[in-house]
Parts: C-alpha cells; structure tokens; sequence
C-alpha cells in the first residue's frame, strides 16, 4: 500500500530524513519507533506531502504521490491523524466525526452509515456525541480522532503517538481495535515512542534515528532484542 525508496527530505537547515526506505503491506500494521526528535512526525508528514521530500520516491496504492496535496492523498484513502489529536474544540463530538467526510462528497446515507458504525465501534462517542469536543478527557479526544479518520474510508491510517499522556486502558483499546480492522484489508502506521506498546499491537516495526532507519525487523524479534532497547529506544 505505501512504498518509499531513498527519502530525503529537510526542515530548513535541518536534514530531518536520510536514505529513508519503508514498504507496508495491505493488512499489515508497521510501528515505527525512535526517541523524541528521531524524525517520526517528520517521516509521517512526508508521506503525506506535508514536507516535500528532496529526494526519492513515494507510492501510495500503486500510485506516486509526488505533486498531490496531502487532502487529495487524504481523500484517496492515505489519512493522518496527526500528533496531539487536534480536533476541533467546539464543534459536538458528532460534527467533528462529520468533519471526517466533508470532502469526500459522500451521499447522505452513506454518511450516516459510516457515522453509525464508529458509535458501533466506540460507544463511549455515541454517549458523547453531543457534548463538545473540548469537553471530551484525553483518552475519549484520541478515540474521536481515530474515529474521524476511519470516517475518511482509509486504505492506509498513520497515527502519530497515539498513546501520549493516556492511559494504558484506552491506548490498548485503541490499538485492539486497529488490530482488527486490518482483517478487513486496513494498513497502518503506527508512530510511537512507546516502543514496547507499539511492537505488541504491530506486525514488523523499524527503528528511526537521527532520521535514519537503523533497524527494521519483525516486532517480535525487536521486542526480544535487549540491546536494541537499550541502544536506541531510551
Ligand atoms: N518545525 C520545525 N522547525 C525546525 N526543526 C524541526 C521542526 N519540526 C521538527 N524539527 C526537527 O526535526 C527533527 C525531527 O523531529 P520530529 O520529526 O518531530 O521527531 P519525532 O517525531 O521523532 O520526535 C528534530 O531534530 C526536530 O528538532
Ligand atoms: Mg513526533
């Protein structure tokens, strides 16, 4: 579903990516781990064209990315839910989930389907779905920011450190849930510093540092390699 080869890409003066190379397959989950400033979100936003990469070449579902914008990548399936969760405050808990479909140009009906099945998925929102985003705890704010993505009808989901200053409970609630989506054929990228928690939810993971990919293996060989979590992931 998304293959790159030989990503370069920089932040002012700043090469934040280097030789990067990743593949994820459909139905596959990848955790990409690193300490902080190791060029995670950088890695995320440049497979959406956030940054444009200086070199090398990205595909999404067959396709180059190069020259789309990240919302018409969004809109083919290629959906980010960015670090720090950013919904929108004061819209309900139901129009931030609408806000997922906005551009889509999806009948009426298939909204409301699709709207139905995240209350399916997390009741806790169907309880919420009026109250205002902002009003939401931490953990329930993440739950809707992954379910706004899923409203998108995404191929691949890449989320940014989904696990950030939640509790444990919800962060395994989440990734259960992302676990099963992919017998229905979901890819995800799963971008943490919780390196432990990433490796038990995902198939293959890849270690970043100083924006080099410095081991990629399956994630249950990363797991039982004590010198990889002492070297790079404290
Ligand atoms: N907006 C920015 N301006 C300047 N430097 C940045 C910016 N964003 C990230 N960086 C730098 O790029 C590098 C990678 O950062 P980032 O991709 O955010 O890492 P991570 O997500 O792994 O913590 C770091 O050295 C960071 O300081
Ligand atoms: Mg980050």
């Amino acid at each position: 579903m998304i293959q790159a080869k030989g990503i370069y890409a920089r932040i002012g003066s700043i090469e934040v990516l280097s030789q990067v190379d990743l593949h994820v397959a459909r139905g596959e989950m990848l955790a990409v781990i690193g300490a902080n400033g190791a060029g995670k979100t950088s890695l995320l936003r440049t497979l959406s064209n956030i940054i444009i990469p200086e070199k090398g070449e990205i595909h999404f579902d067959g396709k180059p990315t190069r020259g789309k914008q990240a919302h018409e990548l969004a809109r083919m399936g290629l959906v980010h839910v960015p670090q720090g969760r950013q919904i929108i405050p004061n819209l309900s808990v139901r129009d931030n989930l609408l806000l997922g479909t906005h551009y889509l140009n999806l009948p009426a009906d298939e909204k409301s389907a699709r709207l139905e099945k995240e209350f399916e998925r997390f009741p806790v929102l169907k309880a919420r779905e009026g109250i205002s985003g902002g009003a939401l705890s931490g953990g329930e704010q993440q739950m809707l920011a992954v379910s706004r993505g899923l409203m998108m009808g995404p191929k691949v989901l890449m989320l940014d450190e989904p696990s950030l200053g939640l509790a444990p409970k919800i962060v395994h609630l989440i990734l259960q849930t992302l676990n099963e989506l992919k017998a229905e054929g979901l890819s995800v990228i799963l971008v943490e510093q919780a390196a432990v928690l990433a490796l038990e939810y995902s198939d293959r993971g890849l270690v970043l540092r100083n924006g080099k990919v410095v081991v990629e293996s399956d994630s249950v060989s990363l797991r039982n390699s004590q010198a990889l979590v002492d070297g790079y992931l404290t």
